[in-house]
């Protein structure tokens, strides 16, 4: 076989008068007049060839033949392009090759789409030709950039002294807070592994076994209701450090994020990265991971509503539940009755009975209620005003959702902004009115920040975790916490979230009983690696940075899995449907 000298994305003037032999797939094939122009493609770029019947008569059949996706090897000399057919958005556009062999390696059916960055063909038939989507260049991109991304990280945390471990995927629920995925066990009938929702456990037991700094590149598995950037199976940065506080976490990883960012896109991100405390978040921007590229804020209005004239809002005051108003600057003639409905349905799937416009509601108010509202919301010509009236956490989150639906249609900011903070000081746990008992925020290994101890005896709701998320851009980038390493505090913990003690022996009695045996203080982090490679490449899109990704549906529309399976396989295992 003629074997490549030279990869697709090689050719330039350099190489001008160069013999040279390029192996690749057939993009476009044209016939210009009897000559034949093929692109030859890889995944390192796209050359122009050129079969010329006046130089090699024989090869011109073969030439017409050729079909898009046909896999070739040629050979032939590299020259300049004919002054005027420059093509300047292609790296090698000025330079062309003269075919003096073809070789056809292997024949492409008909592709059912064609293989190029703008394709209008449906997601679902590119995912189920997902090695012909993978060919497009704009994926490929994606997709060397997550090794660029991965490498950067693994020499980083190496050159920080972090160990790479690996740790069982056949193991035991890791309470994350998702639902597990179960592997039947063959040998022991009736029993299952769970799929390791995060490390967790492991990388805590490490610290106890000494490994004082621990990093993995690992797949996680979590059952739970996907979303654009949630995936069931998905890839974390997993970090774990011993003898060392929330201040050594967020320095050390600091630096690799500004490090992937300058090396990955050259931007050069400020540090130390801004902090904004959770209540505080969700006070100005309805949410534990706030975008604040846009302008918007919440501001509190409930007071100025108490005995109000708009009687819906004077009712929500007095059952002691809150009213939250955001000032749209500017953009009341853009905002249509239209826009106002689908805000109200917008809402409604946070569970609000709907939004207001001051607008709306102005008559019912009272001369003194408006000149507050004016004063308070900054209220000028032109801006439109949006309440919720509800529980406070129907308020944040129906609120602080619509803020960002809004800010987005709007276009109200600079897309190319970075808007990058930790969220910090979380509440170690919130209460579950349904099911009567304290649910942890992060999960149960979480210490709570020692000056809030005492409100473990009286409101739990109260006591703060040495909790931290980093958010970029109003996405949850990565999440931690110190732990608990102190055998009392947590069965403290465990008894608020009504774990009994025969319980937590049987999940996670291997942790409890390693914490007696001299564990280090310690803590740490996990980024989600795909949501990083998203910002990193700009999309939106989870399945964009996944090579083989699953569904809404969580399923492989390639290889049709989840799929069912032998009726033996089932029964070896023990196992009746
Ligand atoms: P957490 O559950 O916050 O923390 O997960 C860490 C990060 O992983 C990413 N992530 C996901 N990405 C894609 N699809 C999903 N389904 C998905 N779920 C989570 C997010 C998230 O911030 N063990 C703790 C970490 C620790 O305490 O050290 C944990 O797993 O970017």
């Amino acid at each position: 076989m003629l074997k490549r000298t030279h990869t697709c994305g090689e050719p330039k003037s350099e190489l001008i008068g160069k013999e040279i032999i390029l192996n690749g797939w057939c993009g476009s094939v044209r016939d210009h007049g009897g000559l034949v122009f093929v692109n030859l493609r890889d995944r390192y770029g796209v050359t122009q060839t050129v079969i010329d019947p006046k130089e090699t008569p024989n090869l011109i059949e073969s030439a017409k033949s050729l079909r898009s996706e046909d896999v070739i090897a040629v050979k032939g000399s590299l020259r300049s392009r004919p002054e005027g057919q420059l093509n300047k958005n292609m790296p090698t556009g000025e330079v062309e090759l003269l075919v003096k062999e073809l070789v056809i390696l292997n024949r492409a059916n008909t592709p059912p789409f064609e293989i190029e960055d703008d394709t209008n063909a449906s997601e679902e038939l590119r995912l189920k030709y997902r090695y012909l989507d993978l060919r497009r260049p704009a994926l490929q991109k994606i997709l060397m950039l997550r090794h660029k991304a991965a490498n950067i990280t693994r020499n980083y945390l190496s050159d920080h002294n972090f160990l790479e471990i690996e740790t069982p995927i056949l193991t035991k629920s890791t309470p994350e807070g998702a639902r597990d995925y179960l592997v039947p066990s063959r040998i022991s009938k009736g029993h299952f592994y769970a799929l390791p929702q995060s490390p967790q456990l492991f990388k805590q037991l490490l610290m106890v076994a000494g490994f004082d700094r621990y990093f993995q590149i690992v797949k996680c598995f979590r059952d739970e209701d996907l979303r654009a950037d949630r995936q069931p199976e998905f890839t974390q940065i997993d970090c774990e450090m011993s003898f060392i506080d929330r201040e050594d976490i967020y320095n050390i990883m600091e630096g690799l994020i500004v490090l992937l960012w300058k090396e990955c896109k050259g931007v050069e991100l400020k540090r130390p990265f801004e902090r904004l405390a959770y209540k505080d978040a969700v006070a100005r921007f309805g949410s534990d991971r706030p975008d604040r590229r846009i302008p918007w804020e919440l501001q509190d209005v409930t007071t100025i509503f108490k005995g109000s004239g708009f009687k819906a809002f004077a009712s929500v005051v007095e059952s002691g539940s809150i009213i939250k108003a955001i000032n749209i600057k500017n953009h009341a003639d853009k905002f249509s009755r239209k826009d106002l409905d689908t805000a109200g349905e917008f809402v409604k799937a946070y569970g609000a009975k709907g939004v207001a416009s001051l607008k709306g509601i102005d008559k019912f108010l009272g001369d003194a209620e408006k000149q507050a509202l004016k004063s308070e919301l900054k209220i000028e010509e032109n801006d439109i005003v949006l309440l919720v009236g509800d529980k406070p956490k129907v308020v944040n989150d129906s609120l602080g959702a619509l803020r960002v639906d809004l800010g987005k249609k709007f276009k109200s900011f600079d897309v190319n902004k970075i808007d990058l903070l930790w969220v910090t000081d979380f509440p170690l746990m919130e209460f579950d009115e349904k099911d009567q008992r304290h649910v942890s925020l992060h999960h149960p290994f979480t210490a709570p920040n020692p000056e809030d101890l005492h409100f473990m005896d009286t409101d739990a709701t109260k006591a703060r975790a040495l909790a931290y998320d980093l958010v970029m851009n109003g996405s949850e980038l990565g999440g931690g916490s110190i732990r608990i390493h102190d055998r009392a505090i947590q069965q403290k913990v465990f008894d608020l979230l009504k774990i009994t003690r025969e319980e937590a022996k049987k999940r996670f009695g291997f942790l409890l009983e390693a914490l007696e045996f001299g564990a280090p203080p310690h803590g740490g982090i996990a980024f989600g690696l795909d949501r990083i490679i998203m910002m990193l490449a700009g999309t939106d899109s989870i399945r964009d940075v996944i090579a083989f990704p699953k569904t809404t549906s969580a399923s492989d529309l390639m290889s049709d899995a989840p799929s069912d399976v032998d009726p033996a396989q089932l029964k070896e295992l023990g196992i009746k449907i």
